[in-house]
């Protein structure tokens, strides 16, 4: 099997990575025979996947705009997978071309391609650090001189914190990251979760953990809501994810009842 020529020496192209399966579910072209597999495992279990993935990118478009609309001017985007159609610099920088956007994730591929499509761009690059890792992310976040922790940041953490386990105390890290954002940042979060349809939920996470080796954590209402814990929730709340301030039909990727996701924005008063 070779290597293509978009992806780092030294990836293992026998596992699959959730940043690649994700791209693989969105159509991208940024992932190995074995991610697109897993990826038509889980359609083959859940054939609506597809749609989740597209409602939770029209979430993050809705959640940047509302951000920039609310003065946040530099964005921390932290798992932030394959860049793909509707980056979050591309969302931002169209309201206001000054927005900064420092893009983090564990995946060198990831970071490699974002790196690429980003060398014109001064106003945003990427790094590759772990979300589990608070203090040297934000050490590596400090270096790029990209985010300035005078002025309010908008942490972004879609469809990443159901990759961490409960061992690994994920809403501690939403709280680690509040305890260095200025007052006035904002943090969006989506996640997977078993609170609509329990049984896909089950049916993914096993399929995820025994195919794929990959931990997918689907999590109810009263845990993902606990990640706000700290910040003052905005309206409408924690919610599946095409009931975030949808803005037209266009939103509506997934039935209301359906959603594999709820989704939130919390600021720092
Ligand atoms: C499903 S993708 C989401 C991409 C993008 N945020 C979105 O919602 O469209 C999840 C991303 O989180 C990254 N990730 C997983 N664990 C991480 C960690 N501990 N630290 C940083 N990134 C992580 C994966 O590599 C992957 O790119």
């Amino acid at each position: 099997m070779d290597r293509p020529t978009w992806a780092p020496e030294g990836v293992d192209m026998t596992l699959p990575s959730p940043a690649r399966m994700y791209d693989a579910l969105l159509g991208g072209s940024h992932n190995f025979e074995v991610d697109r597999q897993a990826a038509e495992q889980g359609k083959a279990l859940v054939p609506d996947l597809p749609r989740l993935a597209l409602s939770n990118r029209a979430f993050l478009r809705r959640a940047v705009r509302f951000l920039v609309d609310s003065g946040v001017r530099q964005f921390l985007d932290i798992g932030s997978g394959i860049p793909t159609a509707g980056n979050v610099h591309e969302i931002a920088q169209e309201i206001d071309p000054e927005c900064r956007v420092l893009y983090v994730d564990i995946d060198p591929v990831a970071v490699a391609h974002a790196r690429a499509i980003l060398s014109d761009n001064d106003n945003a690059t990427a790094v590759e650090a772990d979300l589990r890792k608070p203090a040297e992310l934000m050490e590596r976040a400090g270096a790029t001189g990209l985010i300035d922790l005078d002025q309010p940041v908008g942490v972004l953490l879609i469809a990443v914190l159901h990759l961490l386990a409960d061992d690994d105390r994920p809403a501690e890290m939403v709280s680690d990251l509040r305890a260095v954002m200025p007052t006035g940042s904002f943090v969006a979060i989506s996640h997977l979760t078993s609170a609509t349809r329990p049984e896909d939920a089950a049916k993914l996470g096993a399929n995820a953990a025994n195919k794929s080796k990959v931990g997918i954590h689907f999590r109810g209402r009263e845990a993902i809501t606990a990640m706000f814990d700290g910040w003052e929730l905005i309206e409408p709340g924690v919610v599946e994810l095409p009931l975030w301030r949808p803005e037209s039909d266009r939103d509506q990727h997934e039935a209301p009842g359906r959603s594999l996701g709820l989704a939130g924005v919390g600021r720092k008063g």
